[in-house]
């Protein structure tokens, strides 16, 4: 089928001669969705992210009921009332916000705790909690690496990752998504020694896992080092949590291991986890930690208080197992391609972008609120819909989840 309608990329690729002629395009862009009802970001939630949300429409001007398949939470922790007593009690002690760089008053004794937390968490020597996940991954890679330095990339690694790199000046190069082989041949092509080696633990556009015992063996022939973000791996994967390494019991070959409080903790940061003196150097060194304010220390508490929980109880983990493996057989019942998922992370392919616009638009019309995902997070003609799994939906909601997404997608044939 031919679909009207801007796509995506024209406006991010549009070069006007005026520096601001962008914003006619995008103007023009954005009133083509809205009158298609393309347009289905963006709308204000006004309560929890859990697996049913209300949010704000922009087409009937009021608020809406729909089913969430779109938010990190996977294990409902965000929410936790323990949690949110513990974030409200250090909240009224310390106020909302840290009001400071970590390197002049920014650091909390809460934070502080985290960090050690954390590193015992990983078994690695020590922690660094940053701000955000992203600013995790471009701090870390751009205080490492110099010009001249290679970066070889997944070639879906996460936008941070290929930013961090660019911030260093270093040499990009990629190879083929987890192709050991692909990753050797670039290997052993350079001419240096200074290579940093990154990939995802689950990848998050995609669901799938790194082939880890394969990729560390070919990255220790070449004496390549390894960054591995387990931003949607933490407290998913392995027999403690500790992500998609502890899975394949290689964590003693990673040297730097990225991790984001924003998917499964339901709260907000990012940390690194290194040997001690990696971190005491990228602790005075990394620009995104060193020049932005710290976290703010309730919500150091909260993760605090969820690693405590998670300790002791993970039956939250268990039920998102259930859930994830009962939607990836639901949706492939469908007849829906949901590629090589094996998490929670479920992509719904569906090819070009004005194909997921219309089907997007159906869904969102009928109460589902999932990712509609276009370049440049993913490749122009694999767009996706993107749904996250939580532990706190239902069988009925996944059910329903499944037979909105079968009836959009045999309405919106290719
Ligand atoms: C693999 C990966 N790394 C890093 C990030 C950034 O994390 P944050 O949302 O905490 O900035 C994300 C989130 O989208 C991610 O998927």
């Amino acid at each position: 089928m031919k679909f009207a309608g801007h796509t995506h990329q024209e406006f991010i690729e549009f070069q006007g001669d005026d520096l601001f002629d962008i914003k006619n395009y995008f103007w023009e862009f954005f009133q083509d969705g809205i009158r298609r009802k393309h347009f289905v970001y963006l709308n204000p939630l006004v309560t929890a992210p859990v697996s049913q949300v209300d949010a704000y429409d922009r087409y009937t001007d009021g608020i809406r009921r729909y089913l969430n398949f779109s938010s990190y939470n996977y294990l409902g922790y965000s929410v936790y009332p323990e949690v949110i007593q513990d974030v409200q009690e250090t909240l009224a002690k310390y106020g909302t916000g840290a009001a400071s760089a970590p390197l002049f008053s920014g650091y909390y004794d809460i934070t502080k705790k985290l960090e050690d937390r954390i590193a015992a968490f990983k078994k690695k020597e020590a922690a660094l909690v940053f701000p955000t996940g992203y600013s995790a991954n471009v701090g870390v890679l751009s205080c490492i690496l110099k010009p001249g330095d290679v970066a070889v990339l997944d070639i879906l690694a996460h936008a941070s990752i290929y930013d961090g790199a660019r911030l260093a000046g270093a040499t990009i190069k990629v190879f083929s998504h987890n192709s050991p082989r692909h990753l050797e041949r670039v290997l052993k092509g350079l001419k240096t020694k200074r290579v940093m080696v990154c990939v995802e633990g689950v990848y998050s556009m995609d669901g799938d896992l790194a082939k880890l015992p394969q990729i560390v063996a070919v990255c220790k022939k070449y004496g390549a080092k390894i960054l591995i973000d387990e931003a949607h791996a933490t407290l998913i994967f392995g027999k403690h949590g500790r992500g998609v390494a502890e899975h394949f019991g290689v964590e003693d070959d990673i040297d730097i291991s990225i991790g984001t409080f924003s998917k499964a903790f339901g709260a907000i940061g990012g940390f690194a986890v290194a040997d001690h003196k990696l971190i005491s150097f990228m602790r005075v060194s990394a620009r995104s930690y060193i020049f932005s304010c710290a976290m703010a220390p309730h919500t150091a508490a909260g993760i605090l208080k969820i690693l405590d929980i998670y300790s002791k109880d993970k039956s939250q983990r268990d039920q998102l197992w259930e859930n994830t493996k009962y939607m990836h057989t639901a949706l492939r019942a469908a007849g829906l391609d949901i590629g090589a998922t094996q998490s929670q992370v479920v992509p719904v392919f569906v090819g070009e972008e004005m194909r997921l616009r219309e089907i997007g638009k159906r869904i969102y019309e009928k109460g589902l609120y999932t990712g509609i995902v276009t370049y440049p997070a993913v490749p122009t003609k694999r767009t996706r819909l993107r749904l996250s799994i939580s532990a706190y939906h239902t069988k009925e909601q996944m059910d329903a989840c499944a037979a909105i997404l079968k009836s959009a997608f045999d309405d919106v044939p290719e």
